[in-house]
């Protein structure tokens, strides 16, 4: 079957909100979907998948990367052609880690890499089409940019400012069996708060970026959260569970995103043993643990015939 042109992507995992920088915050981790896309001349469909979640993702056009290398297509005024997808999925599926960030943000730069040399998008243009398909930038911006990522919606729509994390720190990500809807964790949270949550979560979110880049040693006191953790809890009581028992014992751990997974800050990489360890011993649920590190580079787009877009 001819083929008009051929694109290589590569997407980090995230861990959205650390603590207390909820819908804001974001952090790209090195475990990453690997996708080949290829543009047909014809209009057919043909998606492969392995990995995480390969038995639950549809290979039809409601395919959520599909659906995303769509929506860049139609903004730019252009035709999606056919399509093969090869995706090679290592970010854990509805555990927390932005899997659904992940496949947006894959088809975003597909269809950048597709559309090379005919149209051109801006990084604020690239998290635009990308907040506009996953409806908040906190895991999307850290999956485009890499590294620590601070989100916001101004009046010209999604921004975001890149940071780069102290070398100390050393996240530890524990995975559960479980997976978690993050439109169930979203439903739980109250519709308002109070100013004395809302100033605690203020304090703990600026200070969080201190810790995070210069002084890991705060990085307790720097997670701790009042938006969403205790109202999600039932809703994941392992996962609670863990939290409270790693902090007691003086961990920076926090709910990756909407769960289930727990992210935790070391202070250092000997830390991340000891955590691990102790997750192993106060619950039931056995937990898988990923010793990351933060990816600094982001999603990347590679034209397989040309080199990098
Ligand atoms: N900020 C989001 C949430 C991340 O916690 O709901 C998960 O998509």
């Amino acid at each position: 079957m001819p083929e008009v042109r051929t694109v290589q992507v590569r997407v980090p995992a995230t861990s959205a909100n650390l603590g207390p920088g909820f819908d804001t915050l974001g952090l790209a981790l090195s475990v990453y979907d690997e996708l080949t896309v290829t543009a047909l001349d014809d209009d057919r469909l043909e998606i492969e998948v392995a990995g995480s979640g390969a038995a639950d993702i549809p290979r039809d056009e409601s395919n959520l990367v599909v659906r995303s290398i769509e929506h860049v297509y139609a903004d730019a005024g252009r035709e999606m052609p056919g399509l093969r997808i090869e995706a090679r999925n290592g970010v854990p599926h509805g555990r927390g880690l932005g899997s659904s960030g992940a496949a947006v943000t894959a088809g975003v730069l597909a269809a950048k890499g597709l559309l090379a040399g005919d149209v051109d998008f801006s990084d604020a243009e690239l998290l635009r089409l990308a907040t506009e398909l996953e409806g908040h930038p906190d895991n999307v911006a850290p999956a485009l940019f890499g590294g620590l990522t601070i989100a916001w919606t101004g009046e010209s729509g999604p921004q975001h400012k890149k940071l780069l994390v102290h070398r100390g720190v050393a996240p530890l990500v524990l995975v559960p069996e479980r997976t978690m809807s993050t439109t169930l964790a979203r439903s739980l949270q109250p519709p308002q708060v109070s100013r004395e949550d809302a100033v605690f979560n203020v304090s703990r979110t600026a200070l969080l970026i201190a810790a995070l880049m210069q002084s890991p040693e705060l990085l307790l006191d720097a997670t701790a959260d009042r938006l969403h953790q205790d109202y999600r809890a039932e809703a994941m009581p392992e996962t609670s569970a863990l939290v409270q028992a790693l902090r007691a014992a003086g961990f920076a751990a926090v709910v990756s995103g909407a769960g289930p997974s727990v992210l935790v800050l070391c202070d250092g990489p000997g830390g991340r043993q000891a955590a691990k360890e102790l997750a192993d011993s106060v619950t039931d649920t056995p937990w898988e643990g990923l010793m990351l590190a933060v990816d600094v580079r982001g999603g990347t787009v590679r034209d397989r015939a040309e080199g990098s877009t």
